[in-house]
């Protein structure tokens, strides 16, 4: 077996400790010890930055080498040749499905399309201009309060049946919160549509005869696979720790959409249209390069703490939304994104620290001119990356390791004294 010796030169003593995957278990540091009164040793690391916080073997991801798979396929392959309704039942079920097993799971997600009207109450108690990742996050947690079998966790069956509920519904409630935002009296769902074909029917189908481009269907299909998981990132981590408590998983749901609602996560590609929108014209895209390297703002849409090389999903969206493009016109920020692109790329300050275009870079262009407003642009992250995160949950639940996720600390605040008087209190 592979072993990492550590020397404590504190005390002059050795240590062996195991080597499995690359990796040691941070628990073996524990013997560590001064004397039998220290707590031993741990390590520090904010963030995740080296620190494996499950096994899994849903995603998989070289950040150095641009690759990102789902049970092992490339993630190019699976955009070309699946649907999304495919890819969540790779995600969850660990094989891409026969022809039987998918038309089975396309009917079986048709059937909990419908949400309670109860639910709809609650969205339309929302104010006319809520965000929409306001409403969902909301909405998913009072699902729980509708699915009381939710709370049963250890059970196979149900951990399923939650599953379905939860892809079923999710662009139902978030095409009621974007119906609601606009005052209009909601589409109920079309089983008969596609998984996008129904969503996009939801949106904007208003007079009963609306029927959607097959090229902007795949399209959102094509986006849904890509933004399906991305293993441990921030609403994965979200859900995993707060489904470790056993709750739910309406309400990890719920958590996880509060993660990706950020502008560092699923928020980034809202933040990238504004960003294009205010930079205005090519012409001022040296300016503000200049003002990002100045340390004074992001470039969004650009980085990733896992991938050091061009996202791969990235290149696939771009290629898309010249497809897209064709069909709508080109979306006047195109150009403006294409020299920001060209010009970072090129500068030694992204080059240095290995930035280049994420996912976010170019889907909220294409959404823009699907006719999607920016607010929905993290709800539509959200709706497809449900798959990733109930396939992590079903994951973990199933691991005998899992415990309750409980971080330590290093206290850094004062020492013990006493409480004074409230008269005299500085
Ligand atoms: N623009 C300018 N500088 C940047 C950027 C950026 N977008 N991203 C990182 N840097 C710089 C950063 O200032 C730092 O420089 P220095 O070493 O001089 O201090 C260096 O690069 C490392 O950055 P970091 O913040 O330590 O990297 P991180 O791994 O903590 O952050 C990130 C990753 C995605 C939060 C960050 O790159 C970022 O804020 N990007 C913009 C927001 C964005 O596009 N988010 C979407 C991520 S992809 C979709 C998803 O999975 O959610």
């Amino acid at each position: 077996m592979d072993q990492l010796t550590i020397t404590d030169e504190r005390t002059g003593k050795t240590y062996k400790l195991p080597i499995v995957d690359g990796t040691i278990r941070a628990l073996d540091l524990r013997q560590i010890r001064v004397d039998d009164k220290d707590f031993g040793l741990m390590a520090y690391d904010p963030a995740f930055m080296n620190t494996a916080s499950c096994r899994s073997s849903v995603t998989y991801l070289d950040g150095d080498a641009g690759i990102l798979r789902y049970r092992g396929y490339p993630i190019e392959q699976l955009a070309e040749k699946c649907t999304y309704l495919e890819v969540a039942w790779l995600l969850l079920f660990g094989e891409l499905p026969n022809k039987q097993q998918l038309d089975g799971w396309e009917k079986e997600v048709g059937h909990h399309t419908l949400i309670h009207e109860n639910v709809k109450q609650i969205i339309d108690a929302f104010r006319y201009d809520a965000h929409p990742m306001g409403i969902l996050i909301g909405v998913c947690a009072a699902l729980s309060t509708l699915y009381k079998d939710a709370s049963d966790v250890k059970s196979a069956q149900l951990r399923r049946l939650q599953m379905v509920r939860l892809i079923g519904k999710m662009p139902t409630i978030a095409a009621f919160a974007y119906r609601h935002s606009l005052g209009q009296r909601v589409t109920y769902p079309d089983n008969r549509a596609s998984y996008t074909g129904n969503f996009l029917k939801m949106l904007f189908d208003v007079g009963g005869d609306w029927q959607s481009h097959p090229v902007l269907e795949r399209a959102l299909e094509i986006l849904f696979i890509l933004h399906a998981d991305h293993e441990q990132n921030c609403s994965t981590n979200a859900m995993r720790a707060v489904t470790s408590s056993q709750v739910d998983p309406f309400s990890g749901v719920a958590a996880a959409t509060a993660a990706l609602y950020g502008p560092l996560h699923g928020g980034a590609n809202e933040a990238v249209l504004k960003m294009l929108a205010e930079i205005g014209s090519v012409a001022k895209v040296p300016e503000f390069i200049k003002s990002v390297k100045a340390g004074e703002r992001r470039l969004m849409g650009f980085g990733h703490r896992v991938y050091k090389n061009y996202d791969p999903r990235a290149r696939i969206i771009k290629e898309c939304a010249y497809k897209v493009f064709e069909v709508t016109g080109k979306n006047p920020l195109l150009e403006i994104a294409l020299e920001l692109e060209r010009i970072a790329l090129q500068d030694a300050y992204f080059v240095d620290r290995k930035l280049y275009p994420n996912v976010d870079f170019y889907s909220g262009l294409i959404y823009q001119a699907m006719g999607f407003p920016t607010e929905m642009f993290p709800v539509l992250f959200a709706i497809p990356r449900t798959a990733g995160w109930l396939a992590q949950w079903d994951e973990q639940t199933r691991d005998p390791e899992t415990k309750i996720a409980r971080p330590r600390q290093i206290y850094c605040g004062a020492a013990k004294r006493d409480v004074p008087p409230l008269v005299g209190r500085g």
